[in-house]
Formats: structure tokens, C-alpha cells, sequence
């Protein structure tokens, strides 16, 4: 079934009682796991956290689109009067749908899944993407990383849910709920704080990518195979910048280290990028970085030609020596969107790591952008 025909399914279904579905997600992030479930032909399923079941259903269309497969959904309640069984009857999806209740909730799951996949000691990988929101909570979900991390499959997705979210102020009864939380687990992003020290720096993963605003997290299992999908990023940091500097791009690419193959023009107060080869890239002049130690870096970026490219942003910290995929941002680039203001966190932990260089790849090529402001930022 297509995005918008499940989309429309969910968002106009009524209870007898005139309830209407609550969306825990954002449009963009649906279509989001949409297209990844049906772009990278994930076959197997897990969503860590049903909650009413929306998802559940999207991702079970994607799974008829693509032509079959099974979405695996976990809770330890079934909500009502709206909830999965429902969702699933009412939009047809059931036959994709796998709904487990068990109080025991996912990370034991995920136990016993290990346990049957196990011969001779090592576990067969056997799941081809996964969507964690459920705990929220540094315990529970940096064990969930750690178990769905050997079940699924090299070139899988993971995405995460709620990076910009923390205990204090965000749940109507927070002061309830974690009444034994201590101040600093209140005033911590508990799943950036999982995606930035567990999954960033976990040797299995790489293809880090923010969404929706820096809510969402979306990591690959590694494959020599690159995949045939990739995120469409509006990569921005759910922590605000104590600092800011910006630079004019026609400076930056005057000074800049660049490889053959890119030809500038200024265009107004933007310069125009043209790229002939695939991946040409600049490395910034290290006045730049001056060995500073930078959290972030904004820029604004209008993608001419062809329709789509991928601008990947690489970092070199103290930490290693040369660029490399896991120091790395790509944010997957639509002509149709016109100018995007893109904000990209580097380094990954609130840290201080010298920054030694940065360097910027149109991947794809040839293309041809338009680049207006660049900024590096840190926290305080
Ligand atoms: C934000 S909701 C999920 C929303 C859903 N993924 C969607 O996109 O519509 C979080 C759900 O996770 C469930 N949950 C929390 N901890 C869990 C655990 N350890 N195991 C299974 N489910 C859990 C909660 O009961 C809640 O229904």
C-alpha cells in the first residue's frame, strides 16, 4: 500500500466513540521509515515500542509494497480503545503484523531471539531493520542498542526516536514518574545520550544521520555494500550552541584545499559549486578550525542539479587520523527543496575534542550547487 493511502487510512479512522488516532511521530519521519522499509528491501522487521500502532502499520505497508514481509511490534501494554489489533484490522495490515505484549518487555524479547539464533556460540543475524521507541531511558535502550545491534543484519537500518527528549518537563507527570531519578538523569537526553556514546561510537555502526529537526537517529549496520537508500536529513542539534562564527563560502572555498574536478563561481553573496567528477571534496583552511573544539556546523545549500545528491561532511578529531566514514555526516540533498539550512553535529559527545580539519564531499556527482553561509559552533 502506498505512504499517502495508509497514511490517509490512519489519520481518518474514528472509535465508535469519535476517538481519533494520536501520532507519536512527525509526517516526515513516517515517510521516512516508509521509504527505507521499501528502498533498502528490509524483509524482517522490529519496532521496539508500539504505543497505539501507528507505525506498526506504516512500516506493514511498506512491507506489502515491497512485495511481503513481517513487522515484529513489542510493548508491555496494549493500548485502547485504539491500538494495534485495532490499527491492523481497520487498515488491513494484519497479515504483516506480528503484536507481542509481554510485560517483559523488548530487550527480553530480544533475549530469546538471541538465544534461538545462537549456534556454536555466535548469533545469526536475522532482522533487516528496527525502529526503538519505547523506554526512552539510558538503561533500558542502551541494552536494546546493544541486543538489536547483533540481530540485525549488516547494511540494516536503525532509527531512534526522541533525541531532543528529557525526563524533566517531558512527561506531564514527570515529577511522578521519576521521582527516583537523580537531577542529572532529569536533565539528560537520554536516547541522544544512547545514540552518541553507545551507537556513534559502536564498531559495528556508521552512516550517522540526524532528522526531523535532530529528533530522529538513523545508524546502518556496516556492509561493504553501499545502500540503495538514504535518509533525507534536516540534520539539527536538539542542544543549543553557546558559540557561533560564521564565514563567507566564496573565502572559504578561495583557501580551501579542493581536488580537481570543482569549478567555482560566485553567484550574488553565494557561490556556485560545480562538480564534474564523483566525490570531489574541499578541506577547509585550518584557520577555520584552529584547532578548536567544535560541536557543529551550519550551512545553507541549494542543490541545482540533478535531482538528488549526497553532501557528506567529514571531522577529524584527536581521536583519529585520518577522515573516515564514522566521523562522517551525509545529508541526502532534493533539488525540489530549493535553499536547505542544514545544522550538523560533529564530534558526537559533549567532550571537548580539538577539531583538525573538515572536509565536504558532493558524493554523488557531477552536480551542481549553490552554497551561501557556513558557521561552526560549540557548546559553552
Ligand atoms: C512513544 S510510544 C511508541 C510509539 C510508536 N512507536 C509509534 O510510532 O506510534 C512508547 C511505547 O513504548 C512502550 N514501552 C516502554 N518501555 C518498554 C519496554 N521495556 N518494552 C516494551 N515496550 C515498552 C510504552 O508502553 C509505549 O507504548
Amino acid at each position: 500500500m502506498k505512504f499517502d493511502e495508509i497514511y490517509k487510512r490512519l489519520s481518518t479512522y474514528r472509535t465508535s466513540g469519535g476517538e481519533k488516532l494520536l501520532f507519536l511521530l512527525t509526517p516526515t519521519t513516517m515517510r521516512g521509515i516508509y521509504d527505507c522499509v521499501l528502498h533498502s528491501n528490509a524483509q524482517e522487521c522490529i519496532e521496539l515500542g508500539t504505543g497505539y500502532g501507528a507505525t506498526t502499520c506504516i512500516i506493514a505497508a511498506a512491507l506489502q509494497e515491497r512485495g511481503g514481509g513481517c513487522v515484529t511490534t513489542i510493548d508491555i501494554m496494549v493500548h485502547d480503545p485504539i491500538g494495534i489489533h485495532v490499527l491492523a484490522a481497520h487498515t488491513g495490515m494484519a497479515p504483516y503484523i506480528n503484536a507481542i505484549c509481554s510485560t517483559a518487555g523488548y530487550n527480553w524479547y530480544m533475549g530469546d531471539l538471541i538465544a534461538a539464533q545462537t549456534k556454536n556460540g555466535v548469533c545469526e543475524p536475522c532482522l533487516d531493520f528496527c525502529f526503538l521507541d519505547g523506554a526512552h531511558e539510558w538503561g533500558h535502550d542502551a541494552l536494546a542498542v546493544y541486543l538489536v545491534g547483533k540481530l540485525l543484519r549488516p547494511g540494516s537500518w536503525l532509527v531512534m526516536d526522541d533525541l531532543d527528549l528529557r525526563p524533566r518537563g517531558g512527561h506531564p507527570a514527570w515529577e511522578t514518574v521519576f521521582a527516583h531519578f537523580t537531577e542529572a538523569e532529569l536533565d539528560t537526553y537520554h536516547v541522544a545520550r544512547i545514540y552518541n556514546l553507545i551507537l556513534r561510537q559502536h564498531p559495528d555502526f556508521g552512516e550517522f544521520a540526524l532528522g526531523d529537526g535532530g529528533r530522529t537517529g538513523w545508524a546502518r549496520k556496516k556492509s561493504a555494500a553501499p545502500s540503495p537508500w538514504y535518509p533525507t536529513t534536516h540534520v539539527l542539534d536538539p542542544l543549543r550552541l553557546g558559540w557561533r562564527q560564521a564565514f563567507a563560502p566564496a573565502e572559504l572555498a578561495a583557501q580551501a584545499h579542493r581536488t580537481d574536478g570543482i569549478n567555482i563561481r560566485r553567484k550574488g553573496s553565494a557561490i556556485q559549486i560545480d562538480a564534474e567528477l564523483t566525490d570531489p571534496f574541499f578541506i577547509l583552511p585550518g584557520a577555520v578550525v584552529a584547532q578548536r573544539s567544535i560541536d557543529a556546523i551550519t550551512l545553507r545549500v541549494h542543490l541545482v542539479s540533478p535531482p538528488t545528491e549526497t553532501l557528506q561532511i567529514f571531522w577529524i578529531n584527536a581521536t583519529r587520523e585520518n577522515f573516515n566514514e564514522e566521523q562522517s555526516m551525509r545529508v541526502k540533498l532534493a533539488a525540489e527543496d530549493g535553499w536547505r539550512d542544514i545544522a550538523i553535529r560533529i564530534n558526537g559527545t559533549r567532550e571537548k575534542w580539538p577539531v583538525r580539519a573538515i572536509r565536504l564531499d558532493l558524493t554523488d556527482g557531477p552536480s551542481t550547487v549553490l552554497w551561501d553561509d557556513f558557521a561552526i559552533g560549540g557548546w559553552i
